[in-house]
């Protein structure tokens, strides 16, 4: 595919017409290639296996989706690497924003479900999975539902653009802008902008300051207020009552730090 745009974005720019996942593959090319190019992009529009976070796969039909994996090897020196995910959920809600209101659709709520899930109006439109390969760097890997009709779509709280615009979506004019603001936001981390990244990150998310229920990779269920994040990216959630824990023994109340688990926004 000719993806025109995009590629003058990234330093290189490689399509695949069908891949078992991005994130594997741009992995196999810095394993073949160590000097390879901090925002090399693979992307196709048929991935087979896609892996999504904890564990679970990332399901879609064939030229219904846009997957694609970029190789981060240039960030803040005094951001921890937990606000990298953060950093692609904004990015993505950023360029889905820019390509709505360039097809003047009406807008829905666009906003990041800790830690990146970008939803609208509450359904989710895409998923990332960032990864971090030995020598340090990241592969943050993004899916987004781009043409997939309602009764095409992996679950009943899933959404699509097109479902959005009422129009065909375009890959270059979508990857384009989500590469943009993901470049314009790695900038900024990368010079230690840090407010800038902390607000813009605030800004976006549509976790913060709501009341949440989360379930911890242990099986606990924290459930309480989402009050801010943690110096390194983790979400701090305020319990105001007595949490479920896997064990059955209530823990304190007080605040917990959510490092990794699944949030679900209660209202
Ligand atoms: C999630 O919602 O759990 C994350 C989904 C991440 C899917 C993307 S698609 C491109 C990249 N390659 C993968 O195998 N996964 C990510």
């Amino acid at each position: 595919m000719h993806l025109p745009r995009s590629a003058s974005l990234a330093a290189e720019l490689v399509w695949l017409d069908e891949i078992a996942s991005t994130n594997d593959a741009l992995r196999e090319l810095v394993l073949a290639n160590p000097a390879l190019a901090d925002r090399t992009v693979v992307v196709t529009d048929n991935q087979t296996s896609g892996r999504g976070r904890l564990g679970r796969e990332w399901v879609a039909p064939p030229g219904k989706t846009l997957a694609f994996s970029v190789l981060v090897r240039s960030f803040s020196t005094e951001l921890s690497a937990g606000w990298l995910p953060l950093i692609a959920g904004s990015a993505v809600r950023r360029g889905l924003a820019t390509v709505l209101h360039a097809r003047d659709a009406s807008t829905p709520n666009l906003g990041v479900k800790w830690p990146n899930d970008v939803l609208s109006d509450g359904k989710k439109i895409s998923g990332i999975l960032s990864e971090m390969l030995p020598d340090g760097s990241v592969i943050v890997g993004i899916g987004i539902n781009m043409s997939l009709r309602e009764e095409e779509l992996p679950t009943a709280t899933s959404t699509s653009l097109a479902l959005l615009t009422d129009t065909t979506p375009n890959p270059d004019e979508t990857l384009s802008a989500v590469l943009f603001e993901l470049f314009t936001l790695l900038d900024a981390a990368t010079n230690n902008e840090l407010s800038t990244i902390r607000d813009t990150v605030v800004t976006d998310s549509a976790t913060l300051g709501t009341e949440v229920r989360a379930l911890m990779p242990n099986g606990d269920v924290i459930q309480g207020r989402a009050v801010r994040l943690a110096p390194d990216g983790a979400l701090v959630i305020e319990q105001q009552t007595s949490p479920l824990t896997a064990s059955n023994n209530p823990s304190e109340l007080g605040e917990v730090v959510v490092a990794a688990g699944d949030i679900e926004h209660l209202r």
